[in-house]
């Protein structure tokens, strides 16, 4: 992987996994991935329409429209065989819709009370997605991203990368999974996006608070968008 942009992992993490991705993800994290999704929907207040930036299947595109029955939720991804799942899986959902865009070129003509994701901040650039973040958000609407991070405490430290060890290992029965595995440790090693976008919404007058979650192997940050911000 070495000197690759993690936007450019993204086919080969997403390309394949589509069908699987959601139990992966739920017997990965230890069913943790429900209580961090939880945690994002707890911070939301009230909206009129919530943007899910790269929603994946939908796991927390559905939770958002059942908390939020009255609320326009619409999801975005860059994987077609994503949304084809996420689409198969929220039809009895009439406040739901998808759509097919890359969140670094966000174009929707839209603005939004909230923008939220899980797992998209590593893989982009974050002027980029902060900007396109900032034009779909109406103002004193919220942003919420979610993402992975690479524990400080020297013993969990051991722990994640004894289990990514471990996760690799058991790559050899998930095929599909194998490349993602070996990887996804790596990307979240080297990433410092909790710092970048931190950074960024800063420097565009956000007034930014951050939650660690779990041994810090997870991260919330979250801001409304200022009335001085264009
Ligand atoms: C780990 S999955 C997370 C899915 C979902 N947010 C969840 O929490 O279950 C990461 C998703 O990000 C999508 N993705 C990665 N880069 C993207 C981009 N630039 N624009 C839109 N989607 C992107 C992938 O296609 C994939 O569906």
């Amino acid at each position: 992987m070495t000197n690759q942009y993690p936007k450019d992992l993204v086919p080969y993490f997403f390309g394949q996994t589509a069908s699987t991705y959601d139990k992966i993800v739920l017997f990965t994290t230890f069913g943790k991935d429900n209580y961090w999704k939880n945690e994002i929907i707890n911070k939301i207040k009230s909206p009129e329409s919530i943007l899910d930036l790269a929603c994946g299947t939908g796991i927390l595109t559905r939770k958002l429209a059942k908390k939020f029955p009255k609320s326009e939720i619409i999801g975005i991804d860059i994987s077609q065989d994503y949304l084809k799942m996420a689409e198969k899986n929220s039809s009895t959902f009439s406040n739901i819709s998808f759509l097919h865009q890359d969140a670094e070129n966000l174009n929707l003509d839209l603005k939004f009370d909230c923008i939220c994701s899980s797992y998209i901040p590593k893989y982009c650039n974050p002027e980029k997605l902060v900007k396109n973040c900032i034009t779909h958000l109406n103002y004193n609407g919220q942003i919420i991203l979610h993402d992975f991070s690479y524990p400080k405490n020297k013993i969990i430290k051991k722990l994640w990368n004894s289990y990514f060890v471990f996760l690799n290992s058991l790559g050899i029965f998930l095929p599909t999974w194998k490349y993602a595995f070996a990887e996804l440790p790596k990307v979240i090693r080297s990433s410092n996006w909790v710092f970048s976008y931190k950074q960024e919404l800063e420097k565009n007058d956000f007034q930014v608070k951050v939650q660690y979650l779990t041994w810090n192997s997870s991260v919330i940050l979250y801001a409304e968008k200022p009335q001085s911000t264009k």
